[in-house]
């Protein structure tokens, strides 16, 4: 079986490859500074490339710097995520802001150490700042270097464990080197996102292939391991419809819990969910969450007694943020317009 390669090796095998078959064009690889990879990492990490696009450069169109985002309105920003999911890397984005604006008056600090405080900021987008930003040596491990890494070097074991992932990041510091940085974090992310696939990776145009041990060894499918699938559960969740005069009644969503700061149809408490009557029923729409799924029920209801919302035309509700599954909702069942 052949070796892996030495980290230079691996470096200038990866940075060739990717001068001709990495992507070059994404908007986020345009005059990057460390805000606008920040934003850009924290929008990529649970959204595809081809998504997060738009979103990016609305963002950075309506929030251009630091100062600007730490200074907007929260229904703002919340309403620039709507779609995205996971809002509370919205929510963290502007503490991140008003964090470096305190802190530093604005400025990024320049050290791993430093841009690891920053709230929201975690291992891997501490690297991807330090590396895409600053051209200097960041590691990073994410889903596509984990799983690069686990085949390259055929570890095994679920990634997601302790042990794994403190093999992957020794990994990551041996292979990261003090040169070409930015060109080489963006590579692992191209081979992993373009080469060494989930599903039916293109191991023979990868330039890794000779010295890959899992592919020497025939165990590319069998790697990473995968996670133990555990089933998800389902929760049943009431909604109240509350038309008046062409308006409807909207509650923000408070903190801590899923959709905050978001405007939503009222949720009834987990202890006030009954059962009710067909009549009574304006219709049903479901939604998965990464931990459950939501069976939703939306109820016709005529008052407001106990609640602390308010109401909105059609055409105020088109500038707030609301969930994806509340606003196609609202779209689907609408009879406010007139
Ligand atoms: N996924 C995570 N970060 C990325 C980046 N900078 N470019 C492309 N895909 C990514």
């Amino acid at each position: 079986m052949k070796a892996v390669l030495s980290p230079e090796h691996f470096n200038s095998t990866l940075v060739n490859w990717a001068s001709t078959h990495g992507r070059h064009d994404l908007p986020w690889q345009q005059n990057p500074t460390p805000y606008s990879v920040h934003v850009s990492e924290i929008m990529l990490q649970q959204t595809q490339v081809t998504t997060v696009i738009g979103y990016f450069q609305r963002w950075m169109s309506a929030f251009s710097n630091l100062l600007a985002l730490a200074q907007a309105d929260e229904d703002e920003v919340m309403s620039h995520w709507q779609g995205l999911g996971y809002y509370s890397r919205a929510r963290n984005l502007q503490k991140a802001a008003r964090y470096l604006v305190d802190e530093f008056s604005g400025h990024y600090p320049r050290t791993l150490k430093q841009i690891e405080q920053i709230p929201g900021v975690g291992r891997y987008t501490a690297g991807a700042i330090v590396s895409f930003a600053y051209d200097e040596r960041g590691p990073i491990v994410d889903g596509n270097v984990r799983r690069l890494f686990c085949r390259y070097f055929a570890i095994e074991g679920v990634p997601s464990t302790t042990a794994v992932n403190k093999k992957l990041w020794e990994y990551a510091e041996r292979y990261t080197l003090k040169k070409d940085c930015r060109a080489y974090a963006q590579s692992l992310l191209d081979m992993g996102a373009t080469v060494c696939t989930p599903k039916n990776p293109d191991c023979p145009n990868c330039p890794l292939m000779d010295s890959c041990q899992a592919y020497q060894s025939d165990k590319v499918a069998q790697l990473p391991t995968p996670k133990p699938k555990k089933s998800t559960p389902t929760k049943i969740g009431q909604f109240l419809w509350i038309e008046q005069n062409h308006q409807l009644y909207l509650q923000k969503r408070p903190a801590p819990g899923i959709w905050a700061g978001l405007w939503c149809l009222p949720q009834l408490a987990a202890e006030q969910v009954c059962e009710i009557s067909p009549s009574q029923r304006k219709g049903t729409f479901k939604h998965v969450f990464s931990h459950y799924k939501l069976d939703a029920e939306v109820l016709n209801c005529k008052q407001t007694n106990g609640l602390s919302g308010q109401f909105f035309s059609i055409e105020q509700i088109k500038t707030l943020g609301l969930p994806t599954p509340i606003r196609k909702f609202i779209s689907k069942h609408l009879s406010l317009a007139k």
